[in-house]
């Protein structure tokens, strides 16, 4: 990175928000400053400041703080049901962003920000984060190396926790769902590593352990089972935080999402395969994708950090990937990298972008579509006709 420093501003300082502003800070050796914040609730500004070790200015407007900073770029990480709203407070100007993922909660929304950025100015990357960790990077380096021979299909995998079902993301309303919510940086790293779009999508999904008929606003510190609940959370979040609380109730009423969710999906390569997500099966978390071609097999083991290559040319190989102890299997080094280099040249190509977003979405809408109506959904039955040119 060169020296000359850049300001960004930071929407929305929670878990995210704030890991971002210390990622930016630390991998870009202050050369990127967080000159400003926007969050609405005090308690993730305090909390934010206090891991960071920095109070950068919060404003009550992201207007006031745009207008006051000036700043070289934004980072939008507010709840997913509110990334349209606050992207549009953009309209006219030319601030590079980092938007979070899912792109928003329905698919109307998720198409107005695709014709947004269409419209913006300056670069919108996706957050996709695992596009630039190095398993991934490996990963892509042996596919497009043809190291599998013709590549045939592929097996994904994800079990975890109930952490979901704590806060907003347990509603379609306020979440999207999990094969929005969480499958999106699966489907996304599917399309890369493949090189194809989705064509058509079957999809099972059920709800079959949270939820329930506990009150929507009960929070594990006033619930009179805290001492026993398996799933009690031990550091609430504040009692006037109301929009990203973390310790609701997961057998509450309002809880419509799925639990359990697998589809079956062919890219228009004719590559298929599955993506299974479970939450509450006790497991540790796991997320492992396999792939199998006709001279070779890939398995990425991103719990592990291990990649396992099995091929005609090269027989057995592994590699090992240390994430140095950071999430998003240390993908955070290089957003920071493009973001800065985004900033610095608002012409560069965007490694993550809202249109790869966007399809890799489809195949999350279209599964809720295929698992409510019982059949394959063609992916084409989704795009109306002015969003066809992006599927081209
Ligand atoms: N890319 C990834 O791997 C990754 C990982 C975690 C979260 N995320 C995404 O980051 C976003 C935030 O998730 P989180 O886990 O930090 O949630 P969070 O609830 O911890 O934080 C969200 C913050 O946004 C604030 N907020 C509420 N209303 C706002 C508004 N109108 N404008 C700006 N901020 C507002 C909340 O007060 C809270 O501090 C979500 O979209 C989530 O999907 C992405």
């Amino acid at each position: 990175m060169d020296c000359m420093n850049k300001k960004i501003c930071m929407i929305g300082f929670g878990e995210m928000g704030k890991r971002h502003a210390k990622d930016m800070d630390e991998f870009s050796e202050g050369s990127i400053e967080v000159a400003g914040v926007f969050d609405p609730d005090d308690r993730s500004y305090e909390i934010g400041c206090e891991w960071t070790g920095k109070r950068p200015r919060r404003f009550d407007t992201i207007k006031s703080m745009i207008d006051t900073i000036s700043p070289d770029g934004v980072i939008i990480a507010s709840p997913n049901s509110l990334h349209l709203s606050c992207l549009r407070e953009f309209n006219g100007l030319n601030i590079p962003i980092i938007l979070e993922k899912p792109l928003d909660t329905d698919m109307a929304k998720v198409v107005e920000i695709v014709r947004f950025v269409e419209n913006y100015q300056a670069p919108v990357m996706v957050h996709h984060v695992m596009r630039y960790s190095p398993i991934v990077i490996k990963a892509k380096e042996l596919l497009d190396a043809g190291e599998l021979g013709e590549l045939c299909s592929f097996v994904m995998v994800q079990n975890g926790g109930g952490g979901m079902f704590h806060n907003f993301r347990r509603t379609f309303k306020t979440g999207g769902g999990q094969l929005l919510e969480k499958a999106t940086h699966d489907f996304d790293v599917l399309l890369f590593l493949a090189g194809a779009y989705p064509r058509r999508v079957a999809a099972i999904c059920k709800r079959q352990y949270y939820g329930g008929i506990k009150p929507d606003t009960l929070r594990c510190r006033e619930c009179n089972e805290n001492q026993t609940c398996p799933h009690v959370v031990i550091k609430p979040s504040s009692a006037n935080d109301t929009v990203s609380r973390n310790d609701l109730c997961v057998f509450s009423r309002e809880i419509d999402i799925f639990d359990n969710e697998t589809c079956v999906i062919e890219l228009d390569n004719g590559i298929f395969g599955t993506y299974s997500e479970c939450f509450f099966s006790n497991a540790p978390f796991t997320r492992r994708y396999e792939f199998s071609g006709k001279e070779g097999f890939l398995s990425i083991d991103f719990s592990a950090g291990t990649l396992l290559l099995k091929s005609i040319k090269r027989g057995i190989q592994t590699f090992e990937f240390d994430y140095n102890q950071r999430i998003h299997y240390n993908g955070a080094p290089g957003v920071t990298r493009h973001f800065y280099d985004l900033m610095s040249n608002h012409n560069l190509k965007v490694h993550s972008p809202v249109k790869d977003a966007f399809i890799a979405e489809l195949i999350s809408f279209a599964a809720y579509k295929a698992n409510s109506e019982k059949r394959f959904v063609d992916i084409a039955e989704l795009v109306t006709p002015d969003l066809k040119k992006t599927l081209a």
